[in-house]
């Protein structure tokens, strides 16, 4: 914290080194170090600047998922930094606590960015969560789980997509936190879990291998009114939620990601991913627990707009090919957003392929999916959400960060070979 009170980050990405397997090294990217990056956090009302500096050896951007700035600070497309040069972004820190999550995002190359191993959680608190009876303990008893797909040729990263994959790369193995077949020990009786699907192109149905219920607190923009007891919970890359797990003592269970039933037909479900399983991590419980109180009945009331004020509603058709029948355009702004209104955006994907949709700047609510109101880990704040095919999704989203016309912010379908070769739009807020 300087002076002023900003809390201050520094972050460097630069090339490096990592051994996976067998003793022999792959080039990674990391910020600060190897591989990934460190979790940032700030507090809500905080006012806080990242020292952004590139290290490596071609111009990249930071941009911070679902985070609420202005367009200028958003590191998307726009905000270029060369290598050898530093950014530095800041802002107020002004919405709730949630996990959000940071990562490269130039212009066509998102995709390689973030495969090399560029990506890392940004944790956000806030006073009424803190004093609700959730586990907090960072590493400890509230653990971030970065889940990430991987291949190998040798000992070395293959992101070869093969020629049946229409979604990008799909990795034949997961690793959490950078970590291949990674275990856990819990010592407490219930842990959270913050879970980030920073795969490129996979999404995954988490659940356990002895199907037990836990209880869904969080989803991409913070907590839930209440929690959800459910089994399964699908997340497509980009999404992140939050979940407490209840443990015996002395017993074992799997984090897995399961096949998935609304994934597409079936050279979807069989090229594309959706007939795949993970063993992504163990959690072994000591013999001893540590009591945790229950979770909370009632975790608060998300700050995300029920539709009511809409003053226009706007329609998103995607498609590999572009958003709206276009593909992206540096200098072509789609959509231009009044400040301080609300609108309904329907996004329609009829492409036969999975997709799904995030709005940067904001946090949505998800109204209706095919015209029904929405289950599970639909029903919390959003700012990405899975669009399989077939599917029309229903949001209600308010902007009300301040006026720049000339600076845009993104929308994208966020799998990243999509998106890197243009299935995605730009809006400014005026
Ligand atoms: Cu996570 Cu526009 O990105
Ligand atoms: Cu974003
Ligand atoms: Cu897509």
């Amino acid at each position: 914290v300087d002076k002023d009170g900003t809390r201050v980050f520094d972050l460097r990405m630069r090339p490096g080194h990592k051994e996976f397997v067998d003793g022999r090294t792959t080039d990674t990217w990391g910020f600060n170090g190897d591989h990934l990056g460190p979790t940032l956090r700030a507090q809500r009302g905080e006012k806080v600047r990242v020292r952004v500096h590139n290290g490596l050896d071609e111009a990249s951007t930071v941009h911070w998922h679902g985070m609420h700035l202005p367009a200028k600070m958003d590191g998307g497309p726009h905000q270029m930094v060369a290598a050898g040069a530093t950014w530095s972004p800041h802002w107020t820190v002004d919405q709730p606590a949630a996990t959000l999550w940071y990562h490269p995002h130039p212009h066509g190359a998102t995709e390689r960015h973030v495969q090399r191993g560029l990506a890392g959680m940004f944790i956000l608190d806030d006073p009424a969560s803190d004093r609700l009876a959730l586990p907090t303990r960072y590493g400890i008893d509230d653990i971030p789980l970065i889940v990430q797909d991987v291949s190998f040729d040798g000992a070395a990263f293959d992101h070869g997509r093969g020629p049946m994959q229409n979604v990008g790369f799909l990795g034949e193995r997961t690793m959490v936190n950078g970590t291949l077949s990674p275990y856990r020990k819990v010592a407490d009786e219930r842990v959270r879990l913050r879970l980030l699907n920073a795969s490129t192109a996979r999404t995954y149905a988490f659940g356990f291998s002895d199907d037990r219920a836990f209880d869904l607190v969080g989803t991409d923009g913070g907590l839930l009114e209440r929690p959800a007891a459910i089994e399964r919970l699908q997340l497509s890359p980009g999404e992140r939620a939050e979940i407490v797990v209840t443990m015996r003592p002395g017993e074992r269970t799997v984090l897995r990601s399961y096949p998935q039933d609304n994934y597409g037909d079936a050279w979807q479900q069989r090229f594309n991913g959706g007939d795949d399983s993970f063993d992504v991590l163990q959690l072994r419980a000591a013999d001893r627990l540590r009591p945790s109180p229950g979770t909370p009945a009632e975790l608060g009331t998300p700050e995300v707009p029920d539709g009511t004020e809409a003053v226009k509603t706007r329609h998103f058709d995607l498609k590999r090919s572009g958003i709206n029948g276009r593909a992206m355009a540096m200098d072509r702004v789609d959509e231009i957003v009044t400040r301080g209104t609300t609108e309904i955006w329907t996004v329609r994907n009829t492409n036969g392929m999975p997709h799904n949709f995030h709005v940067h700047d904001v946090q949505f609510r998800v109204l209706e999916v095919n015209g029904e109101a929405p289950s599970g880990a639909l029903r919390g704040p959003k700012d990405t959400v899975f669009v399989p095919n077939g599917t029309t999704m229903k949001l209600a989203l308010r902007f009300d960060g301040p006026a720049d016309p000339n600076t845009p912010y993104m929308y994208h379908c966020h799998l990243l070979y999509h998106e890197d070769r243009g299935m995605m739009g730009q809006f400014v807020v005026v």
